[in-house]
């Protein structure tokens, strides 16, 4: 049996003010958040190292992902770690892939308490093994969840995702099991590495950088953009509500002349 999550409730009067303006019946399904600014937030505080970043970036990912499922949203991805990413200092690398670790394990009675489901996008095949395991094993302990998905795109390219859909359609063809001639764009969705989420209607993206960094390239055609000046590590709840209230005032025409408002 798992336990539906509270309900939001906000704390504090900005919280309260934001939620009272928002649509509940109209939130996004999915949300897609690049966590950006852990390292300036460290230079910032002459924390020195970059990584003492990414350690105060895990309490935003907490945040997230509890907002999320408090909300009954459908699925959050968070983009823990790029393909590029891999070219970093091997410390730092090395750091990050030890607080994915801790991350996985600590968390699980969180993502049970929310009944959030975890799932991953990415060559994880390129993850240590200890880091493989540990996904795996909170995998599968959440796997009962019907909640929140939350999707944490790991060693993860939206070039290379495209690129593993493509290779994994042509073998298929090569062997007479599809037919090139047929295939649709639903078809090709149906190969990246998570056919059964919704596209996100809404990226966010923190530490006011306005690039889109080979993210989910495929799934973006329609969604909606915000930046937000905050750094990552100091990502909270009421953030995470002032994007939605953005993604509420736009209007969405998905390339025709009928707008739609959320
Ligand atoms: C970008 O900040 C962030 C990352 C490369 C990694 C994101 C990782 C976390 C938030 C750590 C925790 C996540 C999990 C899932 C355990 P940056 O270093 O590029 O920041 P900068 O642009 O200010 O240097």
């Amino acid at each position: 049996m798992t336990a539906e999550p509270k309900i939001l409730e906000p704390v504090t009067p900005e919280e309260a003010a934001v939620f009272s303006r928002l649509k509940l019946d109209a939130l996004p399904r999915h949300v897609a958040v690049i966590m950006d600014g852990n390292g300036r937030w460290a230079r910032q505080r002459s924390l020195g190292e970059r990584i003492e970043g990414h350690r105060a970036g895990t309490e935003g990912v907490r945040a997230a992902t509890r907002t999320a499922a408090q909300l009954r949203m459908t699925a959050l991805t968070l983009y823990a770690f790029s393909t590029e990413n891999w070219s970093r200092p091997r410390r730092e690398v090395a750091a990050l892939m030890s607080l994915l670790e801790s991350f996985l394990i600590k968390e699980i009675p969180e993502l049970m308490e929310n009944n959030v489901r975890l799932v991953a996008s990415g060559r994880l095949e390129e993850l240590p093994a200890s880091a493989r395991n540990k996904l795996a094993h909170t995998m599968e302990t959440t796997a009962g969840n019907d909640g929140l998905v939350l999707n944490l795109a790991l060693s993860y390219g939206g070039r290379q995702e495209i690129v593993d859909a493509c290779r994994r359609l042509m073998r298929q063809a090569a062997a007479g099991e599809a037919d090139p001639e047929t295939l649709t764009p639903q078809g090709f969705a149906g190969s990246l590495y998570q056919p059964g989420l919704p596209d996100p209607e809404l990226l966010i993206r923190t530490s006011g950088e306005q690039r889109i960094s080979n993210f989910l390239l495929w799934q973006i055609a329609y969604t909606e953009f915000v930046y937000l000046p905050v750094l990552w590590p100091e990502f909270r709840r009421i953030h995470f509500l002032e994007a939605l209230e953005a993604y509420q005032n736009r209007e969405r025409r998905f390339g025709g002349v009928e707008s739609v408002r959320p």
